[in-house]
């Protein structure tokens, strides 16, 4: 598998992965991408603070952008993750890394954690299917899920995954992702969250915001 750095529309790099024959953030700008489809459409600025899953970390942009919206209030931030490669360009990029906080994102990708006063992130690699299933229940606030598309990567965006993803969030936790296709939002519904429209950036259609809005186990 090779991977190729690609200058986004907005100025930020991003990688073409020759495996899956897609890129790693949408072309239109990948800074943007992630600051708008997921830290903004799970309204982490309305929050005190924060526990956040971040499915398919890779470069790391979702947190990133989720650490410079959260400044001064408390958040906590498990990655998960499992090519090697994608996190050791987080510190190959250098100055070209698109986010305030690069520093601590070197420290995530060489030491798979960084620990402040205020922010807390850990990085576990492996195949998130199975490094999911030794999280706590009910124990994050939102869940940035960014996988390659559901064509290329159908296993994790399945029903027996999302029941882990709902398994692991709080009540009235929240999922948000890029994708709005049909089978993604059915699976969704059949794990039991409710499902809305999220941002339209850079694409025809919405993200999508799923949200647990009952927990049935407690
Ligand atoms: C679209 S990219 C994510 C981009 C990332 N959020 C970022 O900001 O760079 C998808 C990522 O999912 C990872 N991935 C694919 N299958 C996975 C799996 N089963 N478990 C964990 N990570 C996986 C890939 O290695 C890749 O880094």
């Amino acid at each position: 598998m090779t991977i190729k750095k690609v200058m986004t529309r907005d100025g930020s790099p991003t990688f073409h992965s020759s495996e899956y024959d897609e890129t790693y953030h949408s072309t239109g700008g990948a800074l943007t991408e992630a600051d708008k489809k997921y830290s903004e459409a799970c309204g982490i600025e309305r929050m005190e603070e924060a526990d956040i899953l971040d499915i398919c970390f890779g470069l790391g942009y979702n947190s990133a952008a989720a650490i410079n919206r959260f400044r001064g209030k408390r958040i906590s931030i498990v990655g998960l993750e499992q090519n090697q490669g994608i996190v050791d360009e987080i510190v190959r990029m250098g100055d070209e890394y698109p986010f305030r906080c690069a520093e601590i994102m070197r420290k995530v990708a060489e030491e798979k954690e960084y620990h402040d006063i205020k922010t807390s992130v850990k990085l576990i690699m492996g195949d998130a299917r199975e490094t999911i299933k030794d999280l706590n229940d009910n124990s994050f606030d939102c869940v940035f899920l960014d996988p390659f598309s559901p064509k290329k990567c159908p296993e994790l965006w399945t029903e027996e995954f999302f029941l882990e993803i709902y398994r692991v969030l709080r009540r009235e936790g929240k999922v948000a992702t890029y994708s709005c296709a049909r089978v993604v939002r059915d699976n969704f519904r059949s794990a039991g969250f409710t499902v809305r429209d999220g941002p339209v950036i850079h694409r025809r259609g919405p993200a999508t915001v799923a949200e647990k809005a009952y927990d049935t186990s407690q």
